[in-house]
């Protein structure tokens, strides 16, 4: 087995975990959470990202370092780490714009569980954010994919 299978397995399973977390709460427990006594929606509210800071930030980095790793690896087995066409490439520039959209995510999750800690996120901030997010991770789920079939 290679680093970059090692990499590519654990990728898979933080994406999944993450955009799992983040499509459930859009798919279900927003749905639910209308439904429910608004004392209750304000408490799933504020518990749910208290769990979700526990674990979540290990998910993340190890998503992006397992990416940043493959990408490393593809990049410099290009042309050499130095002066390379990878960004030439379709793969490369669909790699990059993946890659510009994780940050966003990065960004917005960053901000997310600061603002938990702070206590200075409302439910209608709260439900914002996912779904920007999940918007964002749908491009980057097609995009991951994408680089592979699409060619220019
Ligand atoms: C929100 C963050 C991210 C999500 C949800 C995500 C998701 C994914 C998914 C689902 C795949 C396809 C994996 C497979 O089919 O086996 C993938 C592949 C890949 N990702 Fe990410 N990714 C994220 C961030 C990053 C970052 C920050 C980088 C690099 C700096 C990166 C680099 C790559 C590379 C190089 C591949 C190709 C792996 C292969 O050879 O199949 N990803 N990503």
């Amino acid at each position: 087995m290679h680093l970059y299978d090692l990499y590519q397995t654990l990728h898979l399973l933080c994406a999944v975990i993450f955009a799992g977390a983040v499509f459930f709460e859009v798919l279900v427990i927003e749905p639910l959470e209308k439904r429910l006594p608004p004392g209750i929606a304000a408490t799933l509210a504020e518990e749910i990202p208290r769990r979700v800071r526990v674990f979540m930030p290990v998910i993340v980095g190890i998503l992006f370092l397992t990416g940043i790793g493959m990408f490393w690896i593809r990049y410099s087995a290009y042309t050499g780490p130095w002066h390379s066409d990878f960004f030439r490439t379709s793969f490369g520039i669909l790699l990059s714009i993946k890659v510009s959209l994780a940050l966003i995510v990065l960004g917005v999750f960053t901000y997310s569980i600061r603002a938990s800690f702070k206590g200075t996120m409302d439910l209608c901030q709260f439900r914002y954010t996912h779904r920007i997010v999940a918007t964002i991770m749908l491009g980057i789920i097609f995009l991951a994919k994408g680089m592979y079939y699409i060619h220019f």
